[in-house]
């Protein structure tokens, strides 16, 4: 009796000593060393960028509320800096990390140390290159436990796995970009797409270059998926099983069972997977989702779920994958996407919009005399590409330099058109310009993006740096303000930093602009980024010292 007495008094002291305490929150420190790796895949050996030689690089672990610290050392020849993709780096852009938007990138030789605190934030992100297309091979996952005895909101998994999906090319990626670029024309695509940095055994000389993950019967496993590909939306699953959805861009879904998932580039997705089949080995694959007439590297990459004890002898069998084109699993998959919405992770969506804004994006062709047709290919918001400036706007910002960018980003097309009406192949030339929008502090913003058929018609994932948002409404066709907004999902509606924007159709996202800074906004296909599908945001401060972006740190890098 006694020593059960005390007993129970060790619990209740262990709980309201949880209660009382705030959990620790921990400094975790990073060494990131920008090197070049050798490394093989396809039969084809390369010199690539990498962090500390890995392929991808190293995981990122911590718990919210954590600091963390990043050391990031550039050995290689090209200026660079690294993006922790949907941290929200509050009142902190100087860590958020696009070259020439928050700081000029890190030199050669030299070093930057990105320091963040992770506030109000819990799941799976990741980081990646900012700059050129480094990111091909300049990437790894961001994973962002709870605090400590605050439990996930569904069933704890036995184990979990990071599941990055990403691109692979032969040949040296940069001198993939730059020929592009030399000749107004799309870069060659990828050779392979790659699971944990590798394509699997459809692909020649891959047996040992697969990712295999063993699992036990009846246990189950989280899949933090996240798709660092460069260009291509990918469908994801897992032979025989299914997942069920539990977190997109770390933010808690109402939990959903699902054959497969619709993932695009820089979004990440948490499954839950039961290893409740007959035991033996599993192909999970992944391949894009195309439903516009643009052709895409349409191979299929593979990895292997691995029940114990089965041999490698064992052939694995292939998921069925919704086919390339198909919209409806896309728009379906989409729809059910919904915030947990619950007290303890409530949905706060704006419910009064302060700015209205109405971005078109449009590809194009400018002029350009030393390319091969006469011309280059473009693209826009609202007709206008954006020029990547000489310094960064967060710097211009902060200390007030002149000429480097303009607040003038039009809220609203130049000329209303019927923006998904038949394909329009004249007149393609857009504005050229470092054009940004000014936001009040705190104010609520919404912008509908609608995609047009300027000479095609395309799903654009859109990416907002400095906040998540909410996507209130999604449709084909061109956005209608009179009927539309009557439809907005204003109660559970998904949260979260990347949306796809579907092809010839709109998407209507909300934020609170409560973190002052200058915040990117771009498209996720890095294609397009560097066409110039992309402005920023200035959020201007707020009242109060605790309103105003902090101080830079002394090591920020110069142009
Ligand atoms: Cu993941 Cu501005 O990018």
């Amino acid at each position: 009796m006694a020593q059960q007495r005390s007993l129970l008094g060790f619990f209740l002291f262990g709980f309201l000593c949880f209660i009382c305490l705030p959990a620790e929150a921990a400094l975790k420190k990073y060494q990131f060393d920008v090197k070049l790796s050798n490394v093989s895949r396809l039969c084809h050996a390369k010199q690539m960028v990498t962090v500390n030689g890995g392929f991808p690089g190293p995981t990122i672990y911590a718990r919210e509320g954590d600091r963390v610290q990043i050391n990031v050392t550039n050995y290689v020849q090209y200026n660079l800096s690294i993006h922790w993709h949907g941290l929200k780096q509050y009142r902190n852009g100087w860590a958020d990390g696009p070259a020439y938007i928050t700081q000029c990138p890190i030199q050669t030789g030299k070093s930057y140390v990105y320091d963040f605190n992770i506030t109000g934030q819990r799941g799976t992100l990741w980081w990646h290159a900012h700059i050129l297309w480094l990111r091909a091979t300049v990437y790894g996952a961001i994973v962002i436990l709870p605090q400590q005895g605050t439990p996930f909101p569904f069933p704890q998994p036995d184990r979990e796995e990071v599941v990055i999906l990403g691109e692979w090319w032969n040949a040296d990626v940069e001198k993939v970009e730059t020929q592009g670029n030399a000749l107004g024309l799309p870069p060659n695509m990828s050779d392979a797409h790659t699971i944990n940095g590798k394509p699997g055994p459809l692909f020649p000389c891959s047996e040992k270059y697969t990712f295999a993950m063993e699992v036990e019967k009846g246990k189950t496993y989280l899949l933090r998926i996240i798709n660092a590909a460069l260009n291509d939306e990918l469908f994801f699953a897992l032979a025989n099983h299914t997942f069920t959805v539990v977190e997109i861009d770390a933010v808690y879904t109402k939990p959903f069972s699902t054959e497969a998932i619709l993932i695009a580039p820089g979004q990440t997705t948490n499954v839950l997977v039961r290893a409740n089949q007959v035991p033996g080995r599993y192909f999970m694959a992944a391949r894009p989702f195309m439903d516009a007439p643009i052709s895409v590297d349409n191979k299929t990459a593979t990895a292997i779920f691995q029940y114990k004890g089965i041999p490698e002898t064992v052939l694995p069998k292939l998921p069925t994958l919704p086919a390339q084109n198909d919209s409806d699993f896309a728009l379906s998959y989409n729809a059910k996407l919904k915030s947990l919405n619950t007290p303890k992770y409530p949905a706060n969506v704006p419910l009064n919009v302060d700015r209205h804004l109405l971005f078109t994006i449009g590809l194009g062709m400018n002029p350009c005399p030393t390319c091969i047709n006469g011309t280059r290919l473009t693209a826009s918001l609202n007709n206008i590409s954006f020029i990547m400036p000489q310094t960064a706007l967060l710097q211009s910002h902060y200390f007030n330099i002149k000429g480097v960018y303009t607040l003038d980003f039009p809220d609203k097309p130049p000329t209303p058109f019927n923006f998904t009406g038949a394909p329009l192949t004249a007149n393609l030339r857009t504005n050229l310009g470092t054009r940004i929008s000014k936001v009040a502090f705190n104010s609520t913003v919404e912008i509908v993006i609608q995609d047009t058929n300027l000479l095609s018609v395309e799903s654009h994932p859109f990416h907002l740096h400095g906040f998540n948002f909410f996507v209130v409404g999604t449709g084909i066709g061109n956005f209608d303000p009179k009927k539309d907004p009557a439809k907005y999902n204003l109660i559970d509606p998904i949260e979260r930093n990347t949306v796809g924007v579907p092809t010839g159709g709109w998407t209507a996202i909300r934020f609170r602009a409560d973190n002052p800074g200058v915040w990117f906004f771009h498209c996720h296909l890095e294609l397009h980024t560097g066409w110039g599908l992309k402005t920023a945001f200035l959020v201007e401060d707020g009242p109060g010292s605790d309103h105003n972006i902090l101080p830079p740190p002394k090591d920020l890098p110069s142009c």
